[in-house]
């Protein structure tokens, strides 16, 4: 009796090929493709069901997600130009995670893996954003947040 599988069974070599790659590729490169696709998602989603609102990121570390979102947007302008009005806001504290309850902390989310610097990022993102809006607010969560969503339209530079 043949399986329901038919020739694709016997083909056993393909999925030990396809095993072997994704085995071999470094994983830090499989997260950041798969965080690419889901931004651009996202993104592609609010395009065309035509969200209107702004962009807000915590955690922008060296701004890798944060540029890819602008490149998102600006690519998706073609199906909706309303989009590039979009304010892109990246909350971080460029200096990793700070003080941590005993339970919270992670022997690879460090402050020391993860401390960046501002005027670095920025010039990332400027290079990115040309004529899309976009503020960078530096600082601990628990002081950048403390006044809630309306401080926002005072942060934009
Ligand atoms: C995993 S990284 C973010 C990666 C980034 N979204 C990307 O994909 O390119 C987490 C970031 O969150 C920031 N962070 C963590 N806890 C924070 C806090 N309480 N306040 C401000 N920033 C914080 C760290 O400094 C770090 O840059």
């Amino acid at each position: 009796m043949s399986s329901k599988f038919g020739l694709l069974e016997k083909l056993e070599f393909l999925q030990s090929w396809a095993s072997v790659l994704i085995a071999n590729i470094n994983p830090a490169i499989i997260h950041n493709l798969e965080k690419y696709y889901a931004l651009k998602k996202v993104h592609y989603l609010s395009t065309i069901e035509e969200i209107d609102g702004d962009y807000l990121e915590f955690g922008v570390f060296t701004g890798s997600s944060f540029c890819h979102s602008i490149r998102c947007c600006k690519k998706l302008a073609k199906l909706n130009s309303k989009i590039l009005n979009t304010t892109f806001y990246g909350f971080d504290s460029f200096a990793g995670f700070g003080d941590l309850k005993e339970d919270d902390k992670h022997p690879f989310y460090t402050d020391k893996n993860f401390a960046t610097k501002l005027p670095t990022v920025t010039r990332r993102v400027q290079r990115v954003a040309s004529n899309i809006q976009f503020k960078l607010v530096p600082g601990f969560f628990s002081d950048s947040l403390k006044n809630g969503a309306n401080q926002l339209s005072s942060v934009v530079t």
